[in-house]
């Protein structure tokens, strides 16, 4: 089983990047065959300043090495080295209709923020069915609000399949009902350009102030609380265990447990959690060599698997 997943460097990873997409496809790699990448040309869309386009490159390829991503099992690397991607994204915009793609809620979300309206950013769906169907992949880990993305890649290869013969499998998307959207610390999900995120390797103290942030009701200490509609009990819920979660759970219920205290409680579990991720990384930093070479031989593996599809594809089409 194929399994791919893809992340834009376009700013720095969070605890709704980390719950949502970064550990499913990394569990995913004990269960089959990983590709991951650092989705460099998408990032383009949005990041016009080359120096940041680099360091958010290394900072995305040391985050997942640190998060746990095994180079020996997965093949990591940067979507721009296999530039083969982008002759798919040719040969499947010529089956893509324009209202698929004129249909999609992450362009219309992303003009509403300010971007301008360029031909990459509206065409961003086909790139991202390109990166997908290259590598002929089955199983595609990713937060909710990438479904659509993966509905229009389904619908593309049907139709290039259709129009030219079988040429691509068709990808699933794997969405995990629990992680589907991680709140942000005003409860809407939390995205870097909400200005709503705890991020994975920032400051610890920016971290904590804003885990003391997250909004809650105003219920006083002693009232009982409702844990499903509880912003700092449904972050604490992914990190904790199952007996860790019901005790939060029990403690919210029954009253005189403030949300003061299970901030804290988050706070201490992320600290936990993230303490040895942060030491593996800056061990990581000191050898940006190794974390080179690891990007480089995953792109050579990753060339290897694109040539063969992109190939079948040119022949599909007549150019060869
Ligand atoms: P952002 O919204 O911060 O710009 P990206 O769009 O770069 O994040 O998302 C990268 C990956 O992380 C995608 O698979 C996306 O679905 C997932 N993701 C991002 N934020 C969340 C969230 N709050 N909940 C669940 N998944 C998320
Ligand atoms: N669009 C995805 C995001 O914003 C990133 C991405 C690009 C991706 N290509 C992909 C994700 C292919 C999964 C598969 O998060």
């Amino acid at each position: 089983m194929r399994i791919l997943s893809g992340v834009q460097s376009s700013g720095k990873l969070h605890l709704g990047n980390y719950f949502g997409m970064m550990k499913q496809a990394i569990t995913l790699q004990e269960k089959g065959d990983a590709y991951i990448f650092i989705a460099n040309y998408h990032a383009l869309t949005t990041v016009h300043n080359p120096d940041e386009m680099r360091e958010n490159t290394k900072n995305v390829a040391l985050d997942f090495l640190a998060c746990g991503l095994d180079p020996e099992k997965s093949v990591f690397f940067r979507q721009s080295d296999v530039p083969e991607v982008q002759e798919l994204t040719w040969l499947l915009s010529i089956v893509t209709p324009m209202g698929l793609i004129e249909r999609c809620h992450s362009y219309k979300d992303k003009l509403a923020k300010g971007i301008p309206a360029t031909h990459g950013l509206f065409s961003y769906p086909v790139l991202m069915a390109a990166d997908i169907l290259l590598y002929q992949s089955d199983l595609v880990p990713v937060g909710k609000d990438q479904k659509q993305h993966l509905e229009v890649t389904r619908d593309i290869a049907i139709k290039f399949n259709n129009e030219f013969g079988e040429t691509f499998k068709i990808p699933e998307p794997y969405i995990p009902d629990e992680v589907a959207i991680v709140p942000g610390i005003d409860g809407q999900k939390m995205s870097k350009s909400y200005g709503n995120t705890v991020q994975l390797f920032g400051d610890l103290k920016e971290a904590k102030k804003q885990i003391m942030r997250i909004v809650t009701d105003s219920k006083g200490l002693e009232e009982p609380k409702d844990p499903d509609t509880c912003n700092v009990y449904l972050l604490y819920k992914l990190f904790a265990s199952q007996e860790e979660r019901e005790q939060m759970a029990a403690n919210l219920r029954a009253g005189n447990y403030g949300y003061g205290s299970a901030k804290k409680e988050l706070y201490e579990k992320f600290v936990e959690t993230f303490t040895p991720l942060r030491q593996k990384r800056e061990e990581l930093e000191r050898n940006l060599d190794y974390v080179e070479e690891v990007l480089r031989k995953g792109a050579e593996r990753a060339r290897a698997a694109a040539t063969v599809t992109l190939d079948a594809a040119r022949r599909a089409t007549g150019l060869c």
